[in-house]
């Protein structure tokens, strides 16, 4: 069998990064799908993969854009064949308590959050069901089981994608596609070193592994989802947070 080919939208970022090591340890075909917008962190990036010898590669998108998603679904079906795993792990913050919150700190990230996630998803869905084989992973947030003070934009965002996940889980069940969500807690990447120290200090104290979470242990979980033998588990949210939030 040819390798699985593996889209992860923010592909560059903190929790991006990991996973698209992880899933090219695994055999995957990986393409890191991100802004161009940010130089030294791309050439960081491209260092960071550098002994994967091509199995991973960037390509530019921007998920706010339905035009870019099937620019790059187009490109990528060219250069590999079909999208096998889609991890959507593409995100910002923009936070501010509600009453400080102007229009666009909620529209930028609906936008890129919730947005992006049927915009990228849109074009390679059909392909997937088509070939009877697909994984979609959608990286929300423990903040949109919980709600974060500053965060309603944020929270909206991450809790609208458990729906998204559980209503396309339920359309392309019967073709071999699964559809899940992970909720990370907070982990150690730059959106969350962002937090200012002493808010965030008062988080850390509430975890009770008594840590931040690693961004390896986030892809860790997508792995598992994304492999060939997880075809049984479907519409289904996994908790990734250290015990910060806990429900059954
Ligand atoms: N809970 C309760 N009260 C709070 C509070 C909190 N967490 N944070 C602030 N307040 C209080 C303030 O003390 C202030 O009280 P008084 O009016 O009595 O003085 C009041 O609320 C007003 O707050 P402001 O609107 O003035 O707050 P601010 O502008 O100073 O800061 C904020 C608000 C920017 C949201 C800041 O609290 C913050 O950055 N919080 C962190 C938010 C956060 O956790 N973001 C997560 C980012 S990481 C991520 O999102 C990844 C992931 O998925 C886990």
């Amino acid at each position: 069998m040819d390798k699985r080919v593996a889209v992860v939208s923010g592909g560059i970022g903190g929790l991006g990064t990991e996973i698209c090591r992880a899933l090219a340890r695994s055999g995957r075909q990986v393409i890191a799908a991100d802004l161009a917008s940010r130089p030294e962190r791309l050439e960081a990036f491209q260092a960071e993969v550098a002994e994967f010898n091509g199995q991973i590669v960037f390509e530019a998108v921007d998920v706010s854009s339905a035009d870019s998603c099937v620019e790059l679904h187009q490109r990528v079906s060219e250069r590999f064949g079909g999208v096998d795993v889609l991890v959507n792990a593409a995100g910002i913050t923009r936070d501010a308590s509600f009453r400080k919150m102007e229009q666009k700190h909620w529209t930028d990230v609906m936008r890129v959050n919730l947005d992006g996630v049927y915009n990228l998803t849109r074009p390679m869905v059909d392909g997937m069901c088509e070939r009877g084989f697909g994984r979609i992973v959608n990286i929300s947030s423990v903040n949109g089981q919980t709600g974060q003070f500053g965060q309603t934009n944020y929270s909206a965002a991450k809790a609208g994608m458990h729906g998204f996940t559980m209503a396309l889980a339920r359309e392309v069940a019967r073709k071999g596609v699964t559809v899940n969500s992970i909720s990370p807690g907070y982990c150690r990447t730059q959106l969350v070193m962002a937090v200012p120290e002493k808010v965030r200090e008062q988080i850390v104290a509430q975890i009770p592994v008594g840590r931040l979470g690693e961004p390896s242990e986030i892809a860790r979980t997508v792995d598992f989802l994304s492999a060939d033998d997880a075809g049984f588990i479907t519409g289904a949210n996994i908790p990734v947070n250290g015990g910060y939030f806990m429900s059954f």
